[in-house]
């Protein structure tokens, strides 16, 4: 695997086959993001957005939309995969101070990329961001994962799958550990990726990312803090009621 400064960089190549393998779930997110799109309107702006797993599909819906990621890698398979679609714009920047001159009707965060920002004066400066770049009365939501540090930590590696890779004929096998802060409430994985070539040659690649748990309690304090107000809480991508067995929180907040 390609080694680059960001972790999401060298794992470009690897996210939407991971993804269409695993995250079976998360896949049913789509259809939420694309109803609210059809309640809220455009022009909307995706953070965080990725490959695109979401952008596409509402750029290919006829919304004008934008992604923004700070991972040009990433990046670069949304822009492989949507050259034709002429309402999405592609932009390379951070989530906490990039700085647009479009305002925007809907503004949105899925698969717990929020929580990628662990310090809270990052998460208060990027929701005050997003503020400045809502249109009045513009929605913002969120898809914040929950339970992110139950349970015991794995210190040593754990095989999660081995699977055919067929970019190359690969055979990856995929191992797991974790390590949580439980003050700062904070998961740090190292996942260990080992790559084995039909010629017999063996790779290593380590993945690491870090989630924050961001509670009921604490995302009312952040969206009274940076000037919004919550409207609904989803607990499921079907918008059902959030109970204590959710695996998501789907805030949608108005800018007040
Ligand atoms: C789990 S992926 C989610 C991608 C896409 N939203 C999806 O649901 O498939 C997390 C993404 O967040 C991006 N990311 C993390 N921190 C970011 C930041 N501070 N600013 C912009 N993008 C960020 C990463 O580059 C990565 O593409």
């Amino acid at each position: 695997m390609k080694k680059y400064k960001k972790n999401w960089d060298s794992f470009a190549d690897y996210y939407d086959w991971e993804f269409d393998l695993f995250c079976s779930q998360q896949q049913k997110d789509v259809e939420l993001w694309l109803d609210l799109a059809q309640e809220i309107g455009d022009p909307i702006l995706e953070l965080a957005c990725g490959s695109g797993r979401i952008t596409i599909p509402l750029a290919q819906a006829g919304y004008r939309i934008t992604g923004l990621d700070y991972s040009p890698e990433m990046l670069k398979m949304l822009s492989n995969k949507s050259a034709q679609l002429k309402n999405l714009t592609i932009l390379n920047s951070d989530m906490v101070n990039f700085q647009l001159e479009d305002r925007f009707k809907f503004i949105f965060i899925s698969y717990s990329s929020f929580q990628q920002l662990l310090k809270e004066k990052d998460q208060i400066a990027c929701l005050k961001n997003i503020h400045r770049h809502l249109r009045k009365d513009g929605i913002l939501a969120m898809d914040i994962g929950r339970k992110i540090c139950e349970g015991e930590d794995i210190t040593q590696f754990k095989h999660l799958y081995t699977a055919f890779y067929p970019e190359d004929d690969s055979t990856v096998s995929m191992f797991t550990s974790y390590k949580t802060d439980r003050k700062r409430m904070i998961r740090y994985w190292t996942d260990k990726y080992l790559k084995y070539y039909k010629n017999g040659q063996k790779e290593t690649y380590i993945n690491q990312i870090a989630l924050r748990e961001c509670d009921l309690n604490y995302m009312q304090d952040l969206f009274r803090l940076t000037g919004f107000k919550i409207i609904e809480v989803y607990g499921s991508f079907r918008k059902d009621p959030l109970i204590s067995e959710s695996n998501n929180a789907i805030y949608i907040a108005k800018r007040i």
